[in-house]
């Protein structure tokens, strides 16, 4: 069977490493074979309330932020998930075969959920929609971080479920996961992962932050005090997290990475980190800008829904006619 790709990335603000690390990246390099289908998912970014104009500049941002990485709509499908109605539609359906059970244990509802006075039924929903996003292109390859690994377990799961009720319809997916970099920690706090949340700025590093603050928050990053710049995510959380970040924006191997630092300190090792990250960013927030026209986003958008749509729409009609729909 042919590589079918799918992954998405919510257009929820403060895109940072992590994300660019465990993510973009990878979609970057899939391009090289099979089919890859990315997306702007804007509905699972309303499962938390979004300011209408910060959602619309962040999807146009985000758009933006993929192509100035090296995601190319000649090659790759690129495209608004609220654009294509198929995917709330067959949500719809795994809502009325998924169970509650199961919804239940997604480890990240209940991490965003804690907390907060009141959750939106979308946030539990959420795996939901992710399931349908990858199910409705028969996709056989999901790049995500490791957050996301329980999310396409469950799509496995229910598509299996879906499968033995009404006959294969649907490609049971396995997710990409990098080896190295599947989990950005924050720098601030190296036991939590990166994240896009506000409550952490200085252990975030954005992909628009001016290179000041990002020196800042390198050169600040939490680390120990044992001075061994040695790769031990269990012991040395932080200083394993600068080398990932390091390994990944550089493309030097951990092994080398660990020789070239073996005898300096903690100071220079940031410094030198700080250094690759901020030759990369330079270079992205570059293109970004040039790739940040409305006019031209909105085409390369709707040309890639159009064509996501033609690949969908049969399958949720194989779908509704196997359920019984007339
Ligand atoms: P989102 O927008 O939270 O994150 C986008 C991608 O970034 C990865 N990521 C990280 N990777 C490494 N280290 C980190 N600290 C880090 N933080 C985030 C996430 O794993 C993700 O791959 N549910 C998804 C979006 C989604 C999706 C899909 C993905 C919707 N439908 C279908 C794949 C297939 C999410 O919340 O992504």
């Amino acid at each position: 069977m042919e590589k079918r790709v799918f992954s998405g990335i919510k257009p929820s603000g403060n895109l940072h490493l992590g994300n660019y690390i465990g993510a973009m990246k990878q979609w970057v390099k899939s391009q090289e074979d099979g089919f890859n289908i990315f997306c702007v998912v804007d509905l699972h970014a309303i499962t938390v309330f979004q300011d209408p104009t910060e959602l619309k500049n962040n999807s146009y941002d985000l758009a933006a932020m993929l192509l100035a990485v090296g995601i190319d709509p000649t090659k790759s499908l690129l495209f608004v998930q609220s654009h294509n109605p198929d995917h709330a539609n067959l949500a719809w359906i795994l809502n009325c075969y998924l169970s509650m059970g199961q919804m239940n244990r997604m480890t990240q509802y209940k991490e965003k959920s804690e907390g907060k006075d009141t959750v939106s039924v979308g946030l539990f929903d959420y795996p939901s929609l992710m399931a349908a996003d990858i199910l409705l292109y028969k996709t056989t390859h999901v790049p995500v971080g490791e957050d996301q690994k329980q999310h396409v377990e469950l799509t496995r799961d229910i598509a299996e479920r879906i499968n033995k009720k009404y006959g294969d319809i649907f490609v049971l997916p396995q997710a990409s996961i990098p080896k190295v970099g599947g989990r950005i920690m924050s720098l601030s706090n190296p036991a939590k992962k990166m994240s896009k949340s506000v409550d952490d700025p200085s252990g975030t590093i954005g992909l628009l932050d001016s290179l000041d603050d990002v020196k800042k928050k390198i050169m600040s990053a939490v680390t120990d005090s044992d001075n061994k710049i040695v790769y031990d995510p269990e012991n040395k959380p932080g200083i394993s997290n600068l080398l990932e970040i390091y390994c990944q924006v550089s493309g030097v191997e951990m092994k080398d990475a660990q020789e070239k630092f073996s005898s300096i300190s903690y100071g220079a090792f940031k410094t030198e980190v700080f250094e690759s990250v901020s030759l990369f960013l330079s270079e992205i927030q570059q293109k970004f800008h040039e790739k940040r026209n409305i006019n031209d986003l909105s085409a390369t958008l709707e040309d890639g829904a159009k064509k996501a749509y033609a690949i969908s729409h049969p399958i949720l009609q194989e779908m509704y006619s196997r359920i019984g729909f007339i």
